[in-house]
């Protein structure tokens, strides 16, 4: 027996009566083929779907548990560091003092990485809660000054302002904006030399507040300006990593940039400086809290972090499609 398909057409004369019919028995033996593999490829693929959801949500309590896990010992560990260094402990002696400041340090740094590999993991699952409320930019700026200065003062550095003095209010996430302003400055200290100056400004543009961040450091190359907001991505891996940071700043920053339906970009010249634009929309139409987004733009820069499903998992789940098909 073979599966057939019947066709019967109408055959009609010039007055359009129908005089016949036309009968075409086709052989699907081959359609009904394709059918059950396509059948069979689409409960692969739902059932990797679910795999990936089931990922996605092991990603979710990985998230959680080690930001509560990570995070309350180092608590502790600061809080015992700073009752050391104000003596409440007993007093010191200065070995012991220059001690614990690089303890305190060292603790810092892996506190802010674990910060940082934290805010990427949510910014990647979407879990980043960004919690706008109305605020006033000047007084935002005023404090990220309160705590760069010490930084820029280390390489006697000069951070000079240029705001606007009606600047409207924005509606944005106090804090994360605190964050992208810190990481930007933080860059153009880090990559300047001692004595230069940075210039921090901001102005209404329209619909918008346009912040920048002006140096007159070592520059990007042209052909790095877009790789530098990929996640674990520096012009200089060997030498940036030694100041400090993995490449992970300016991926989180475009990351809360855009959460606020805004835009980062970066004009620079290698030698000359950098200037990094942050516009930011008065209202902005969508807040992506909640919404996933990839922070991965470039695939090719896509570390092996293995939450999708391997090369070889997909390959051999090709295959299989491919061996189905020819059955
Ligand atoms: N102001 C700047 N001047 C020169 N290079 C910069 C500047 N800001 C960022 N970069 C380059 O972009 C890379 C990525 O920046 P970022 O994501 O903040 O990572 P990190 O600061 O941890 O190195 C830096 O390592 C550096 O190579
Ligand atoms: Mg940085």
């Amino acid at each position: 027996m073979v599966p057939c398909l019947h066709v019967a057409t109408p055959l009609k004369d010039e007055k359009g009566d129908i005089v016949g019919i036309i009968e075409d028995f086709r052989d699907i033996t081959e359609l009904e083929r394709v059918e059950i593999n396509l059948a069979k490829a689409h409960y692969k693929l739902r059932q990797q779907n679910e795999k990936l959801k089931r990922l996605n949500n092991l990603q979710k309590i990985f998230l959680n548990v080690t930001s509560h896990e990570l995070r309350t010992p180092m608590a502790a560990i600061k809080g015992y560091t700073d009752l050391l260094t104000m003596g409440t402990l007993g007093d010191l002696t200065d070995e012991q003092k220059e001690a614990i400041s690089v303890m305190r340090r060292n603790i810092d740094r892996l506190d802010n990485l674990i910060k940082d590999i934290l805010d990427i993991s949510r910014l990647e699952s979407g879990t980043l809660s960004i919690q706008p409320t109305k605020c006033d930019l000047l007084e935002i700026i005023t404090e990220v000054l309160a705590t760069m200065r010490f930084t820029a003062e280390t390489k006697n550095i000069i951070i000079e302002t240029n705001i606007d003095n009606n600047l409207p209010p924005i509606y944005a996430d106090r804090d994360r904006i605190k964050q992208v302003l810190i990481n930007l400055l933080g860059n153009a200290i880090k990559f300047s030399d001692s004595g230069s100056k940075i210039i921090l400004s901001a102005k209404r543009d329209k619909n918008n507040v346009v912040i920048a961040v002006k140096d007159f450091g070592r520059g990007i190359p042209k052909n790095k300006q877009k790789k530098i907001f990929e996640p674990f991505y520096q012009v200089d891996s060997g030498m940036d990593r030694k100041f400090g940071g993995v490449g992970l700043g300016l991926a989180i920053t475009r990351g809360i940039v855009e959460a606020h339906d805004g835009k980062i970009t970066v004009e620079s010249q290698v030698g000359k400086g950098s200037t990094f634009f942050v516009k930011l929309p008065l209202k902005p139409s969508f807040i992506k809290s909640e919404k996933r987004f990839s922070i991965f733009r470039d695939e090719k820069a896509l570390p092996e972090i293995s939450f999708r499903p391997s090369h070889s998992e997909l390959e051999k789940l090709i295959d299989e499609m491919a061996g189905n098909a020819k059955k």
